[in-house]
């Protein structure tokens, strides 16, 4: 069976861009794949985070990985701090990575820009993603559009490698859909839907109860004009709306474009939020089941299957690399 990993931060709520972007891709994986689906905590510690609040998301998120499909007897889930082969092996790849490549990356000149101090974590962070990824001799890694670049990284990071040290890393290919692999933000739509953005307004969370999902949508963004047609670059309001919409019913754009044709923005946002509400209010309903205890038994039992298969990658690069290893 070939192999799949994807990690998602816990630095924030988890919100549909995440969810449409890539988490629904894993839950279609779990049969055909071996699937490793992490959360990277020692990703979201590139930035300050609260330790209360990491602690809480961290547990909530691998909740949502549950409550969305995902089976942990099909998948290994797990928390990314629990395998220390991880931090080991992110080490390892830096020595071998380049400091223009890393400074060549678009998030962090995003995640810098008008910061006046920015950890040097946030400027490693392509390598820890590496290995995460390497560590797995991953086959495919499902992500949203804006991990395209990092992806390219890791693939001529295990090159380099390869190259190097002899044939050891798998080259890992990204899976990133057509439609739906950037969702925008609602407050402003050129750019992407975020955890982080400040205004809580730019995204709908997992989470959101109804009201709270009515009130964005009906106050997002659109344009000057009337017509509803998907225009990237005249009406990226309006045609994000149009992607979230095929996306959650799984009608093709121009049946939703032709559906809601002669049709005000109004009437659009009305029932993009029913529908929202309705597809969100299952995963809600499974989450609400889902207890603490249960939780930490899965990542528990996730992370010794994910740590039996990541020691011996370890092992192996080390062994390559000139490390003496006792056993
Ligand atoms: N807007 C988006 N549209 C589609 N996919 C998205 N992803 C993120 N935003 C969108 C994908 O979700 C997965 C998990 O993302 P992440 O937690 O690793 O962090 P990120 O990519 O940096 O996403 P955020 O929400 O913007 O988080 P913060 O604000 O903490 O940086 C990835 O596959 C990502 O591509």
């Amino acid at each position: 069976m070939k192999r799949v990993f994807s990690g998602v931060q816990p630095s924030g709520d988890i919100h549909i861009g995440n969810y449409l972007g890539a988490m629904r891709q894993f839950v279609a994986l779990q049969d055909d794949y071996e699937c490793f689906f992490c959360v990277v905590d020692l990703h979201a510690l590139t930035v300050p985070q609260d330790p209360v609040e990491l602690r809480k998301n961290t547990i909530e998120l691998a909740a949502l990985y549950m409550a969305i499909g995902l089976d942990p007897k099909k998948v290994t889930l797990f928390v990314q701090s629990h395998v220390s082969a991880h931090a080991e092996l992110a080490w390892l790849l830096q020595c071998i990575t380049y400091f223009g490549e890393l400074s060549r990356m678009t998030q962090f000149k995003e995640k810098s820009k008008g910061k006046e101090t920015v950890s040097v974590g946030l400027f490693t962070y392509p390598d820890l993603m590496a290995a995460d990824i390497l560590l797995y001799k991953t086959h495919y890694v499902p992500v949203g559009e804006d991990q395209k670049q990092h992806l390219e990284l890791t693939r001529d990071i295990a090159q380099r490698f390869n190259n190097r040290f002899g044939e050891t890393f798998v080259i890992p290919e990204p899976m990133i859909l057509k439609l739906g692999a950037r969702i925008m933000s609602l407050t402003d739509p050129t750019k992407k839907m975020s955890k982080s953005d400040a205004d809580p307004n730019n995204r709908i969370n997992l989470l959101d109860d109804p009201d709270t999902i009515y009130r964005k949508i009906m106050k997002a963004v659109t344009d000057s004009e009337t017509e509803i047609r998907l225009d990237w670059e005249k009406k990226p309001g309006v045609s994000n709306l149009l992607t979230i919409y095929s996306l959650f019913t799984g009608m093709e754009i121009e049946e939703v474009v032709n559906k809601f044709k002669g049709q005000g923005y109004g009437a659009l946002k009305k029932e993009l939020a029913e529908v929202v509400i309705d597809r969100l209010s299952d995963i809600q309903k499974n989450y609400k089941d889902i207890s603490e205890e249960e939780v930490l038994k899965v990542l528990r039992e996730g992370a010794e299957k994910a740590e039996a298969v990541a020691v011996e990658t370890l092992r192996e690069v080390k062994e390559k690399m000139g490390l003496i290893l006792f056993h």
